[in-house]
């Protein structure tokens, strides 16, 4: 059965489920400590929890505008509850009662302007929410985004950044 549900309060019994898996989610939740609490309710003892988030303080993207990239990517932080949730996941993951907790980061990195890189497929997304915001006209956000593709031409694109999976055990 699938449900959809806010994952502070999730429609399942206690100890239903043998695996979890969190996929950008919790850097969007405004209580990670209330999901956390409800994955280890649903989880049986010795159930496996996967969390995986973006630390987007780690993001390193070219441009020969460095000050607005950094403005895009300020506003960009805006749209998540905890841009840097990674940075204090496994702490509270520990606080919600998980054991054997466990972190790596995988860096998404790419020197090549291709529709399934990282960067090249956040981009629209960025300009998009960006557009409007603070001091990014619309106009400016699309100058941002037509700066990509013109690297990406030149074979000058280069965007980076970790993304971090935290493994854990509800203990038996
Ligand atoms: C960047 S998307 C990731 C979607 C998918 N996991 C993936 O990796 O493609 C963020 C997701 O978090 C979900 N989300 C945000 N807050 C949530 C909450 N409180 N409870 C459940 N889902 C939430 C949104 O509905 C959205 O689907």
């Amino acid at each position: 059965m699938l449900h959809q549900a806010d994952v502070t309060a999730l429609p399942v019994t206690d100890a239903s489920f043998d695996r979890a898996l969190s996929v950008q989610v919790l850097e969007y939740v405004a209580d990670p400590a209330a999901a956390l609490a409800e994955l280890h309710r649903a989880l049986r003892p010795g159930g496996r929890l996967v969390v995986w988030d973006v630390d987007w303080s780690t993001v390193s993207w070219h441009s020969a505008d460095p000050d607005r990239m950094r403005r895009v990517l300020a506003i960009w932080d805006g749209h998540l509850a905890d841009p840097c949730l990674p940075r204090t996941l496994a702490a509270r993951m520990r606080s919600a009662g998980f054991g054997d907790i466990r972190a790596e980061g995988h860096t998404f990195a790419s020197a090549e302007f291709t529709p399934d890189s990282y960067g090249a497929a956040v981009l629209p997304l960025i300009q998009q929410y960006v557009a409007g915001r603070e001091d990014i006209t619309g106009e400016a956000a699309g100058r941002w985004a037509a700066e990509q593709h013109e690297l990406g031409e030149r074979g000058e694109f280069f965007f980076a950044c970790i993304q971090f999976c935290f493994t854990a055990t509800r203990p038996g």
